[in-house]
This record gives structure tokens, sequence and C-alpha cells, in this order.
């Protein structure tokens, strides 16, 4: 189905991905595209001054120190839902850009069901139906969107308190907070994830590509369409010709 929104969000992909370029080097894949590292930073950017002026209104200790970066304590307050509005409507786009590896289904319940062996690394690569998106990752997807939700709904009373009064106020303080946990612990697994955890998975955000050997390492469904070639045979092949001794599959760049 051709809809309106979805020509919209091409028409834009097309624009915004015309003013760079992804360079692939040998041995590599595409991982995000132009428009999708764009659109990631901005979220990124936007996010960050929310949550920085926000802690900033937040808490009488950080106050003294977040907000001279903002111009003072009354310029945070205004700025923040200012930020926040910024963060919602760039993550919308990114929302209509991933919606469709982001759907939930039956593999994703398998692999949380083994998330154990996912976070202390016991398997040498991830199970073979690991398509472009983990469930992990998803998690953390949806998790933004249903925080984002809760953070509009929430603060237009908090931001208009004279038009929707004190019980609606009230309500709205308890709800930002909980999503503003939810965000902030997300983030800092996020932020882990994304670049210690797992050495060649940041530079699929800034140059769009990663290794052949990350790819069927983290994500082989993907790997068997992206690349055309199965992830467990390339893996096996890979190991055969490392020399005894030599790390395992989890460290590509070694
Ligand atoms: C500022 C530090 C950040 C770093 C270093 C970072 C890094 C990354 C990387 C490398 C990926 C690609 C993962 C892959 O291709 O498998 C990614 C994806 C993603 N990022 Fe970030 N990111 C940051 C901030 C944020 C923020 C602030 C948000 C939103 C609040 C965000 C939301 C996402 C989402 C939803 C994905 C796709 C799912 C996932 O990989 O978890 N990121 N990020």
């Amino acid at each position: 189905m051709n809809t309106a929104i979805e020509r919209f969000d091409e028409s834009v992909r097309r624009r915004v991905g015309a003013y760079g370029r992804t360079v692939v080097r040998a041995g590599e894949l595409v991982r995000h595209p132009v428009y999708t590292r764009v659109l990631h930073w901005s979220v990124a950017v936007f996010f960050i001054l929310a949550l920085l002026s926000g802690f900033a209104i937040y808490s009488p200790w950080l106050y003294h120190w977040l907000t001279p970066l903002f111009g003072g304590g009354a310029n945070t307050r205004l700025l923040h839902p200012w930020f926040s509005l910024g963060f919602v409507a760039v993550f919308a786009f990114q929302f209509l850009n991933w919606l469709g590896p982001m759907i939930w289904n039956a593999d994703d319940r398998r692999w949380t069901r083994r998330v154990r062996e996912y976070v202390t690394n016991s398997d040498a690569v991830e199970p073979d139906y690991v398509d472009f998106f983990n469930a992990g990752q998803k998690v953390y997807f949806w998790a933004i969107v249903i925080s984002a939700i809760v953070f509009v709904i929430s603060g237009i009373p908090m931001w208009f308190p004279k038009t929707f009064g004190r019980p609606a106020v009230d309500i709205g303080y308890v709800l930002h907070d909980i999503a503003a946990i939810v965000m902030l612990i997300g983030f800092i697994v996020h932020l882990y994830e994304g670049t210690a955890a797992q050495p060649g998975t940041f530079q699929a955000m800034t140059r769009g590509t990663v290794e052949q050997r990350w790819a069927w390492t983290h994500h082989p469904a993907w790997y068997r369409r992206a690349a055309g070639r199965d992830a467990h045979t390339d893996s096996e092949r890979a190991r055969a010709r490392q020399p005894q001794g030599a790390s395992g599959d989890r460290r590509p760049h070694e």
C-alpha cells in the first residue's frame, strides 16, 4: 500500500540521501544509508539536549551545573520543551524509516529466551534466525516509541499548567519521570552495546558500513540476504583460516 505518509517519507529519504554518500570498502556491507545516519544523529542531539536540560530543571544540585550551558535557569525551562519536541519530531521520521525491520515476530520471542547467552557472549555467533535487528534492539526501539508518546502526553500539561490544572500536572510529573528513567536506562545500555560491547558496531552509524564478519556474527539472517551467502559456512571458513589460539568471531577487528 502506497500511502501519502509513505510517499512523503520516500521523497524526504531521497532528498536527504542525495547530500551524502556511503563508501563501501572490500569485505564490507552497507548497514545504514545516509538518511538513516542523519536521522539517528539528529535524534541523538535533540535527546541529549532534552536530557541535560530536563536534568537541570529536575534536580537542584544539577541545576547549578547544567543551567549555565543553556544560558541560565529561565532559558533552560524555556528550551527544554522545544528540545523535546525536536526529539519527538525527528524520531517520528526514524519511526517510519525503521518500522518494517522493527516488527516483532516469533523469532524475537525465541531470542528473548536466550538473552542470558547474548549478555554473557557465550555463543561465537548469533542464531541463524537473527535478522537486521535483534529482539533487544527492537525492545529499545519500542521503548522509545512508548516513552516519546508518554513524554508528549505528560509534558503538555506541565508546559501549560494554568490551562490543564493541578491534578493533570501532578500526574504529568509522575509519568514524565517514569518515561525519563526508562529512556535513561535504555540509553546507557544502548551506548554500551553500540560502542564497547561489540567492536565494529559504531562504524555502522558513522561510515554506514560493517565488515562482513560483523554481519555474519551478529545478524546471520540479514547477512544471508545482503551478501547472498550462508553465515554459518562463512563463519566456519573464517575460523578454519585463523591461526590456532586466535580469538573467536565476536572480535571482528583482531
Ligand atoms: C550518543 C550516543 C549514541 C551512540 C554511540 C549510538 C550508536 C548506535 C549504533 C552504532 C547503532 C547501529 C546498531 C546496528 O546497526 O546494529 C545505533 C542504532 C540505534 N540507535 Fe543509537 N546511538 C547513540 C544515541 C542514540 C539515541 C540518543 C537514541 C534515541 C534516544 C538512539 C536510538 C537508536 C535506535 C532506536 C537504534 C536502532 C536499534 C538499536 O541498534 O538499538 N541512539 N545507535
